[in-house]
């Protein structure tokens, strides 16, 4: 392990300091979020982002082709966590930035500006790969053999596959997820129980599977691998590395991601604040951080409460204390978007350091709308969940006020693979129930990019003119 790698509290009037081996999801001292921390100038960093282009396609079944096979360890002098022969990598992150021509005039940007982070080409399909490498390689050196998470879905199926994987890297792993009852969909369902996690279905939401897993976590010694595992979003910053290095290392001017427990928007913050102390960019992008207008908690805090980070004295009684007057009066995130239906996000106070380092913005978009940009998405074939769609729609919104610029490079990531949620597409493109739809319920039965299939007998004339008469495909 690196003795240049460390914890600390991210509160500046505590910053306490603690070893890596420590077991710790909160600041013990104060009860403030843990950062990894590392002492830069004893660790061999590149001098230019550039330097990583060489680690592309280095053959061979070494520690070191393996790692540079992983879209998140091929930067592993940004992560200096891990030594090379921990690394639990199933191959995570090579996923690639994609220039959608076709959507951007649709969401009001000019032809060569918009970019696709497609993050649902991890192998298990969203963007939790990317952290859960990193979690997990943290896990191994430490000898857990338990590990467990609170989801909306993507976490769990991400820390199955690992946990499974890792018997065949060293010791096995047992994957125990929480999952609050008839809240996640089946994609992300049918993978945890695939690989064999024990599988928690409590009478309750995310945020109340997020309570007791910490709290099990906490009595039963397991080891947490939610996204207030700090090691977690040291992975998740690769996806940032990734998006510099499509653009030729070029910063972008806008990153727009969905907001949920606030991981990603945090790592990314994290991510650049470092890069730039290292020189490594000369600038860095803005972010915008998009709630589901159910599960607007970072947008009450942030647009509304004016919560800010305040050179890292930030007002955490203050959050506490938000967090429980939702409760208090019975507040429940409610969106379509269930992979983001959180209320209460754990990171929400790095998230406000992410919008400080990156001097963003906070929008919420209605459940409609992310219906039909995740529509949008999959007509011109990239295709996402519905929580992914959240970006789009949000970039939409930040061109329509003026907020974004049509000639600025904007990248939109999307979190998590379109197979994720089959149940709410075909909804939305037949108006049929799926066993486990949710929709909202101003919804119509059909989207406005509804492709209904055609029935059509078994027939070949029936069939030459179901062909020859659709007007579907008609530019
Ligand atoms: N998009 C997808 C597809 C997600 O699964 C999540 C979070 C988010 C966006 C939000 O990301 O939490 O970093 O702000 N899913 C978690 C889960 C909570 O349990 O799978 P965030």
């Amino acid at each position: 392990m690196s003795e240049h790698a460390y914890q600390q509290c991210i509160h500046a009037s505590c910053a306490a300091t603690y070893g890596l081996d420590e077991v710790l999801f909160r600041c013990p001292q104060c009860g403030n979020l843990l950062d990894v921390r590392y002492e830069w100038d004893r660790i061999p960093v590149p001098k230019a982002l550039s330097d990583f282009n060489r680690r592309w396609s280095t053959p061979g079944r070494s520690p070191e082709a393996r790692a540079d096979f992983s879209g998140v360890w091929r930067f592993r002098e940004l992560l200096p966590f891990a030594r090379l022969e921990d690394i639990h990598t199933i191959g995570e992150g090579r996923t690639l930035l994609q220039q959608a021509d076709q959507i951007a005039p649709q969401v009001g940007m000019d032809a060569g500006r918009l970019f696709l982070q497609y993050e649902g080409f991890n192998p298990t399909g969203s963007f939790k790969d990317n952290g859960m490498t990193a979690a997990f390689t943290l896990a191994r050196r430490l000898g857990k053999t338990r590990v467990a998470c609170a989801s909306t879905g993507n976490t769990s199926a991400s820390m199955a596959v690992y946990a499974a994987q890792a018997g065949d890297r060293g010791r096995p792993m047992q994957a125990i997820v929480f999952i609050g009852r008839g809240k996640i969909a089946y994609g992300k369902l049918a993978q945890a129980l695939d690989f064999g996690a024990l599988t928690l279905q409590v009478d309750g939401d995310f945020d109340a599977c997020m309570r007791r897993v910490v709290e099990s976590a906490e009595k039963l010694g397991i080891y947490l691998m939610n996204s207030l595992n700090p090691f977690r979003l040291e992975g998740q910053k690769a996806i940032m590395y990734r998006v510099l290095q499509g653009l030729d290392w070029e910063v972008p001017d806008w990153i727009v991601v969905p907001g949920g427990n606030l991981g990603n928007s945090s790592a990314f913050g994290k991510a650049f604040l470092e890069l730039k102390q290292l020189g490594l960019v000369d600038r860095v992008p803005r972010i915008a951080i998009i709630n589901a207008a159910g599960a607007n908690t970072l947008s009450e805090a942030w647009n509304r409460r004016g919560f800010r980070w305040q050179d890292g004295s930030f007002d955490g009684d203050g959050v506490c204390h938000l967090f429980n007057e939702l409760d208090n009066t019975g507040q429940k995130a409610v969106t379509v978007a269930s992979a983001i239906e959180i209320g209460r996000p754990v990171n929400l106070t790095k998230a406000l350091r992410t919008l400080d380092v990156m001097d963003g913005v906070v929008r919420e978009v209605p459940d409609e709308t992310i219906l039909e940009f995740k529509a949008l998405v999959g007509k011109y074939g990239y295709g996402c969940e519905p929580a992914s769609a959240a970006s789009l729609a949000g970039l939409k919104l930040l061109r329509d006020e003026g907020t974004i610029a049509a000639d600025e490079r904007a990248v939109c990531i999307l979190t998590g693979h379109a197979l994720k949620d089959p149940d709410v597409t075909v909804k939305y493109h037949t108006g049929l129930d799926a066993k486990a739809a949710k929709m909202p319920e101003a919804a119509p039965p059909t989207g406005v990019l509804a492709n209904q299939p055609i029935r059509a007998a078994d027939d070949f004339e029936a069939i030459r003119e179901a062909i020859e008469g659709s007007t579907k495909y008609e530019v």
